[in-house]
């Protein structure tokens, strides 16, 4: 039985969320999912707002009466106690992040702050509030964290599992890395119950353009070039971003505190090949493009520092232990995305603001 069937069996108490980033690209996602799944819970969002957060990606949700946002740093402890107790918070869903390796590579500073300092100041409330209501059972920090803190992958490497040793390559990685280790002795430390997950590459709608696939789709819009790093070999494993919600959702409900559970999309490949597909479906799906066929615009470019080489994640442990599993293929993830590119114009210009084009023209002159 999975757990849809399961929830449909049994009470389920309402749950106080807090969730950080939650206007960022994932965490916006989560919102909607949780908001659709879970009309009765009240969902609080502490978010920055910053180059990455967009009050947009919430548009409809929070006229709705639980949902509140909350402009904030998850830096600001007062903020947070204050939040925490005022909304009687049970469950942290905590995504906000400095998320971008090549800005990580630019300037690695906010990563250390935000996802260092940050990840630290939002355990440490947590704590004291667990801890001053008895050590209830039922309250989750479930830490949003990432596969690239293993490093990376040769070509016949095995996939990544939760008992691979931790390697960061990146400022952004290493940042991870060091909240995760957090995450962890919390539990180990004083009990609090925080659960890990590490995921793949996310894909789909709300995707700042700074990322490959919407970079490449916006790109190819405007008959720019398609900036491919290094010999564009490079492998991710692409994971819907509705795939990985479902995945959050589940290991809050079902997933044991201290544990780590790793979330991927069954979807390796390489950079250069995705590339050619989102031309591919570009060329179909979009009348007029200024330069067509798409693939003429794809352009190698200087690697980026450091670059792992490839990521692949072994999802066994949550499939096994709590039934989940993705159902995108990338192919029909990859045509929702590209029409929602598409359909959402307006969405996405207004972000190609002077600020974002000066870092274009840094990471890529
Ligand atoms: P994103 O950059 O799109 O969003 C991050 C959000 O955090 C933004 O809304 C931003 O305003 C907010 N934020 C940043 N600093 C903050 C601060 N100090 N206080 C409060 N809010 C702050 O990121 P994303 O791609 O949605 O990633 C979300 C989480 O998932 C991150 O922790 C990231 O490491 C992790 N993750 C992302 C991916 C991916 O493919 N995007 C994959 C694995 C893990
Ligand atoms: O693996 C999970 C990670 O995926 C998350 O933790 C990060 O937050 C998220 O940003 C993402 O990191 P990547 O560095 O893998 O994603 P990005 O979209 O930046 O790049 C994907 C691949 O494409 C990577 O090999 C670099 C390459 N690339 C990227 C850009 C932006 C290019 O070749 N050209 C580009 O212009």
């Amino acid at each position: 039985m999975n757990y849809s069937e399961q929830k449909s069996l049994t009470t389920r108490q309402p749950r106080q969320l807090l969730v950080t980033g939650g206007a960022g690209f994932i965490g916006s996602n989560f919102v909607h999912h949780w908001c659709e799944q879970y009309p009765g819970d009240r969902v609080v969002v502490l978010d920055a707002l910053t180059y990455a957060g967009n009050r947009q990606n919430l548009a409809g949700l929070e006229e709705k009466a639980n949902l509140r946002f909350v402009q904030g740093d998850i830096c600001d402890r007062v903020l947070v106690d204050r939040l925490l107790q005022e909304e009687n918070i049970d469950t942290v869903a905590h995504f906000a992040a400095e998320s971008h390796v090549d800005r990580s590579i630019l300037g690695p500073d906010a990563f250390i702050r935000t996802n260092v300092v940050g990840s630290f100041t939002l355990l440490e409330s947590f704590r004291q509030k667990w801890q001053n209501q008895g050590q209830p059972r039922d309250y989750r920090f479930l830490h949003v964290s990432t596969d690239e803190v293993y490093g990376s992958l040769s070509a016949d490497d095995p996939a990544f599992c939760e008992t691979t040793p931790y390697a960061p390559n990146s400022p952004y990685s290493a940042s991870k890395a060091g909240s995760d280790h957090l995450a962890r002795a919390y539990y180990h430390t004083y009990g609090v119950p925080t659960i890990i997950t590490n995921c793949s590459n996310n894909y789909g709608p709300y995707h700042f353009p700074e990322k490959l696939i919407p970079l490449m789709c916006i790109n190819i819009l405007l008959g720019k070039s398609l900036p491919v790093y290094g010999d564009g070999q490079n492998i991710r494993d692409w994971l819907y971003v509705g795939d990985h919600c479902r995945a959050l959702d589940v290991v809050i409900h079902k997933g044991q505190p201290g544990e780590t559970y790793n979330i991927g999309g069954n979807n390796e490949v390489k950079n250069l090949d995705l590339v050619h597909q989102i031309c591919e479906l570009m060329n179909e799906l979009a009348p007029d493009l200024p330069v067509a066929p798409a693939q003429q615009l794809i352009t190698f470019v200087k690697d980026r520092p450091g670059h792992d080489r490839r990521y692949a994640i072994d999802a066994t442990k949550i499939k096994t232990e709590l039934d989940w599993e993705p159902t995108e293929t990338l192919a029909g993830g990859l045509r929702k995305t590209i029409e929602w590119y598409l359909s959402n114009r307006d969405w996405w210009q207004p972000l190609l603001s002077q600020e974002y084009q000066a870092y274009y023209q840094k990471v890529y002159a």
